[in-house]
């Protein structure tokens, strides 16, 4: 079935098509996993790219960037946008320092109750940095499974969101390595193959993997997943 398959599809997929190369991609360090999550979050890839290496050289471990002064932090943060990330980066040091002697916890459940780390980031540190199985889900993972398959109701929808963490959870690979390239995997296939307004489904240069599996597409309908709410 496509729930046991999904995993090493997509691996497949990102081998050919993926992101990798990149400066934050295979280090399990927290600290240096951690950074880069967050300045992705709102912040393109270029950008990242010219500013992670200079934050991560004035700031080298997480004990550093606790003992800095916030001015200084912001200082370095210029450019990156949504200056509440910089304040919050600032306060989980200083959290990871007091509550943990400097050490990231390895369970997303520890990290989520860290200043400025929702669910899926912590799934994403937790998976990149100690290959723990915890699952991602942004709103590219939200519209990945709402196509494949076909989830109705809105995101907003409680029902709809557990099912969603429920699904991402069963789809994650069984074996823990596989754990930073098949989150890579799905961060990509989502920014640059089912993106929300030219899915590859409808790409005559592309050939999605998924054609046959996916729910939405099957009844050609991949733009109409996920279901927007009715106002
Ligand atoms: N957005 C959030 N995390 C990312 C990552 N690791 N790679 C690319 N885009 C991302």
């Amino acid at each position: 079935t496509l729930i046991d398959l999904f995993s090493q599809k997509l691996i497949t997929w990102h081998s050919r098509h993926g992101r990798s190369g990149l400066p934050w991609q295979g280090k399990r360090d927290p600290y240096a996993v951690w950074v880069s999550e967050i300045m992705l979050q709102q912040t393109q890839v270029a950008t990242v790219l010219e500013r992670y290496p200079r934050f991560m050289k004035r700031f080298p471990t997480v004990k550093k960037l606790a003992a800095a002064h916030i001015d200084e932090v912001l200082a370095e943060w210029a450019g990156l946008g949504y200056y509440s990330r910089a304040r919050n980066l600032h306060n989980c040091a200083q959290q990871v320092v007091s509550e943990f002697g400097g050490r990231f916890p390895s369970d997303p459940d520890s990290l989520e109750k860290l200043k400025g780390i929702g669910r899926s980031t912590a799934g994403a540190i937790a998976a990149f940095a100690f290959h723990a199985r915890a699952p991602i889900l942004d709103a590219n993972v939200k519209r990945i499974l709402a196509r494949l398959f076909a989830i109705e109701g809105a995101l907003q929808n409680k029902l709809v969101n557990d099912g969603l963490w429920s699904l991402a959870d069963k789809l994650l690979p069984k074996k823990p390595s596989d754990m930073p390239v098949y989150t890579q995997a799905l961060m990509d296939f989502g920014a640059t193959w089912c993106t929300s307004r030219k899915p590859a489904c409808l790409s005559n240069e592309k050939k999605c993997p998924f054609e046959k599996d996916c729910q939405a597409n099957l009844i050609n309908q991949a733009l109409s997943f996920p279901q927007k709410i009715m106002k």
